[in-house]
C-alpha cells in the first residue's frame, strides 16, 4: 500500500533526485573530514546543490506554486500553494559525518500544510502524509505510539538556540522533563526526523523552542495524519506564531502541557 497522489509523487521524485547528491557528498565528507579545513563551506555547497535540485523538480512540475526555502528564501510569494523546503535538516550531523539528517518538504495551501515528506537518504526511510489520506512510512500506514504515561515515554527535544533567555527556558524545560521520565531525554539534531519519529511511533513526544517554519512544516501533517497532536506549549494551535512546538501521541499531550504550559 502506498500514498500516491499527484503532489506526493512530485515531492517523492524531488527527494529521490536530490538525495543522490546528498549521499555522494556525505560519502566525501566522511573521507575528507579530518583534512578538510573549512567544512562549513562544503556543507553550504551541499545545502545549495540539494536545494537547487529540489526547486528545479518542484518548479517544473508546479510552475505556479510559491516557494519558501531555507537558503534561497521566498520565490513568487503570491500563490495559494507554497512549497516549504529544508534541503538538509540536521546540517551539524551531516558536517560531522553522523548519518542522521533529512530532506523536508511541506506543501501549504491557504496557510495550512496539506502534504509533507521527510526523507532520510542514508537509512532510505521515507515518511509521507497528505491531509485526509493518511501517513505512510516506506509505503506502510503509520500511527503514533499508544503509550499513555509520560514516565514510560521516550521524549525528544533539540538544542538551545536563540537568545540567552530562551536557552535558560529550554534548560529549565529539559530539567523538568528529566524528572518526569524514566528514560533520559534524547537529542538527535534533526527536528524534522524528531517529528517523523513521533509520527511513526518510535518516540512519544517532542518539544522545542525557536524552530523555523521549514524545520516543522512537513512534520506537522505527518504527525496529524498519524493520529498525533501538534500544539504550542499551552495546547493551542499558535505553534508557528509562538515558535514553541509540542508534538505528541494522542495520550500524553495533556501531561506534557502540564510541564510546559504557562
Ligand atoms: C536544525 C535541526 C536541529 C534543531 C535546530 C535546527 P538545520 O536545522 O533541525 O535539530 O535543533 O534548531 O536549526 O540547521 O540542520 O537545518
Ligand atoms: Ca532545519
Ligand atoms: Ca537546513
Amino acid at each position: 500500500m502506498r500514498l500516491s497522489s499527484a503532489n506526493i509523487n512530485v515531492m517523492v521524485n524531488a527527494c529521490r533526485k536530490a538525495s543522490k547528491i546528498l549521499i555522494r557528498d556525505f560519502g566525501e565528507i566522511e573521507k575528507l573530514q579530518v583534512s578538510l579545513k573549512g567544512p562549513g563551506d562544503f556543507v553550504s555547497a551541499s545545502d545549495i546543490k540539494v536545494e537547487k535540485i529540489l526547486i528545479e523538480v518542484l518548479q517544473k512540475a508546479r510552475p505556479n506554486y510559491s516557494i519558501l526555502s531555507e537558503e534561497i528564501g521566498q520565490i513568487n510569494n503570491d500563490a495559494s500553494f507554497k512549497w516549504i523546503i529544508d534541503p538538509i535538516d540536521g546540517t551539524a550531523n551531516f558536517l560531522h559525518g553522523i548519518p542522521h539528517f533529512a530532506i523536508s518538504i511541506g506543501l501549504e495551501h491557504d496557510q495550512e500544510i496539506i502534504c509533507g515528506i521527510i526523507y532520510d537518504p542514508i537509512k532510505d526511510e521515507m515518511f509521507v502524509a497528505e491531509k485526509g489520506n493518511g501517513a505512510y512510512f516506506n509505503n506502510q500506514r503509520m500511527r503514533v505510539s499508544s503509550r499513555s504515561k509520560l514516565k514510560n515515554c521516550i521524549i525528544f527535544t533539540g538544542g538551545h538556540k536563540g537568545e540567552s533567555k530562551d536557552r535558560e527556558l529550554a534548560l529549565e524545560e529539559y530539567k523538568k522533563f528529566s524528572s518526569k521520565v524514566l528514560i533520559p531525554i534524547r537529542k538527535f539534531g534533526s527536528a524534522s526526523l524528531d517529528m517523523a519519529y513521533v509520527a511513526v511511533g518510535r518516540c512519544d513526544g517532542f518539544w522545542q523552542r525557536n524552530l523555523s517554519y521549514w524545520d516543522v512544516a512537513a512534520g506537522i501533517i505527518l504527525v496529524k495524519e498519524s493520529g498525533g497532536f501538534v500544539t504550542d506549549f499551552d495546547g493551542e494551535n499558535q505553534y508557528i506564531q509562538n515558535k514553541t512546538i509540542l508534538v505528541t501521541n494522542s495520550k500524553i499531550n495533556k501531561e506534557m502541557i502540564e510541564v510546559l504550559g504557562s
